[in-house]
This record gives C-alpha cells, sequence and structure tokens, in this order.
C-alpha cells in the first residue's frame, strides 16, 4: 500500500498527475476539489454549503472535506495505494489525516510538492477544461485530444470548463494556497516525506520523477 500527497499551488499539476498514477499502478486518487465538485453538482448539502466559497477561491471548512476523504478511505478497502490530491490544506487537515491513517493502520510514505512558477499558473489554469462524462483532464495548448473535439479515454464529445478558473479567482487561490497550505510543508519535512519536483517541466518528465522517488522505495524494501 504506497500513500502519497501531491502538493502544490492551482494549476501545479495535481490532478494531472494524479490520474496519469492512477491509471500506472491502479492507485485510488483521492481529490477533494472533484467530491466537492460532484457535491456541486448532485445538489448535496455539503454541495450547497461549498459552492459559494469554491466560486469564491476559499477553502471550505477543514471538517467537511476531512469528512469526505474518511468516507473515501473507508470505501476503497481494495485500493492498492492512496493519492491525496489537493488534500491536506491546513495544518488542522494535515494533523486529522494523520489521525486518520493511523486508525487505519495505514502510513504516508511521500509528500511530493510540485513545485512551479507562479507566473506560469494563470496561462495554464485559463487554457485547462475536462471531459464532461470521464473527467480526463485537457489543455487548450500543452495537452489537446488526439482527435479533436474527441475524449481519448471515453470519446465523449462534450467538454466542460469550472467556474473557479478565472483570473481573479486564481489570484485568490493563490493567496490561499501561500496562506494556508505552504505553511504545512515544515511538518512534513519534519517527518522525512517531503521531495520537491519541477513541476515546470514537460508533463511526461514530472511524472518520470514522480516514478523515480516511487521506485526508490521499492528498491529501498527488502524483499
Ligand atoms: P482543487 O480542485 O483542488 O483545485 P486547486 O488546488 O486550485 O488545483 P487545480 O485543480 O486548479 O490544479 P491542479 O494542480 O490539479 O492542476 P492540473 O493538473 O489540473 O480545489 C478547488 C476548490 O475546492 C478550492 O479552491 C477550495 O475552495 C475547495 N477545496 C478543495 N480541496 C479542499 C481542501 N482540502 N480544503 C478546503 N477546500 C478545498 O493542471 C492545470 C492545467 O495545466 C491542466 O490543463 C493541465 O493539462 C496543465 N498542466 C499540468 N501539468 C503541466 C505541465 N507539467 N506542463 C504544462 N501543462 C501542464
Ligand atoms: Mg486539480
Amino acid at each position: 500500500m504506497k500513500l502519497l500527497i501531491l502538493l502544490g499551488p492551482p494549476g501545479a499539476g495535481k490532478g494531472t498527475q494524479a490520474q496519469l498514477l492512477t491509471s500506472k499502478y491502479g492507485y485510488v486518487q483521492l481529490s477533494t476539489g472533484d467530491m466537492l465538485r460532484a457535491a456541486v453538482k448532485a445538489g448535496s448539502e455539503v454541495g450547497k454549503q461549498a459552492e459559494a466559497i469554491m466560486k469564491s477561491g476559499g477553502l471550505v471548512s477543514d471538517e467537511i472535506v476531512t469528512k469526505l476523504i474518511a468516507d473515501r478511505l473507508d470505501g476503497e478497502s481494495q485500493a492498492t495505494g492512496f493519492i491525496f490530491d489537493g488534500y491536506p490544506r491546513t495544518q488542522a487537515q494535515a494533523e486529522s489525516l494523520d489521525a486518520l491513517l493511523s486508525e487505519r493502520g495505514l502510513k504516508l510514505d511521500h509528500v511530493i510538492e510540485l513545485d512551479v512558477d507562479e507566473d506560469a499558473l494563470v496561462d495554464r489554469i485559463s487554457g485547462r477544461y475536462t471531459c464532461a462524462r470521464c473527467n480526463e483532464g485537457y489543455h487548450d495548448r500543452y495537452k489537446l485530444p488526439k482527435t479533436a473535439g474527441v475524449c481519448d479515454v471515453c470519446g465523449s464529445t462534450e467538454f466542460k470548463r469550472r467556474p473557479d478558473d478565472n483570473a481573479e479567482t486564481v489570484r485568490t487561490r493563490l493567496a490561499e494556497y501561500r496562506a494556508k497550505t505552504a505553511p504545512i510543508l515544515p511538518y512534513y519535512e519534519a517527518k522525512g516525506l517531503v521531495t520537491r519536483v519541477d513541476g515546470m517541466a514537460d508533463i511526461e518528465d514530472v511524472t518520470a520523477s514522480i516514478d523515480r522517488i516511487l521506485g526508490e522505495e521499492t528498491v529501498g524494501t527488502p524483499a
């Protein structure tokens, strides 16, 4: 069982890398952003509480997101690994995650920090779109479908863009990252879990760097 956190500001490539690792290794992607968007779409109580906050670029309450993560951890008993994408985002969430994991006899293996140049993020985020059916991620310039207008994965021709992907909201999301999320890095550094990866490299090169981190772990484990 491998457990890794992908940490980085909006647009750093957390979702992109999590999806690639999921298809490669069969790990389960736990994205609180995706869970919250699903709740908003479903019109659930959580969705109603989260919608306006997400639109503004602020953070949803620690209690709500931790409950979402706990429910998913319990629902995936067959998983070979978990990739936390966009969670934890505050010190309180980091501590709650530790408690959730230890209650289940699980332990984090890696915290991967995707290091990016903030100026590139607005460009990345404003070009981003996803398949409306299977949620595969694309970008107007950096990741086009192989056949224009057709999803590589499921063949759908319907795509969507996120309501929080506009320049003003992105600035708030970045400010939230700097104020509340980046400060949790020392907590994981003290546990020796953090590896920094160049998130400005090409998508495949970022994946290769993460592969090396996961591979080192495998090599280092006695048979
Ligand atoms: P969330 O959905 O987590 O959004 P985010 O953190 O702002 O991150 P993004 O999804 O925008 O970026 P990403 O790093 O996944 O980048 P991606 O791979 O798509 O959260 C949304 C909202 O939900 C929050 O603002 C908050 O309100 C709420 N929320 C969620 N979790 C919460 C929590 N734990 N606590 C409280 N509130 C929470 O890549 C971006 C684009 O760039 C794509 O188009 C991609 O193709 C392209 N790209 C990726 N990598 C590269 C590369 N190496 N080179 C070139 N292009 C690339
Ligand atoms: Mg994402």
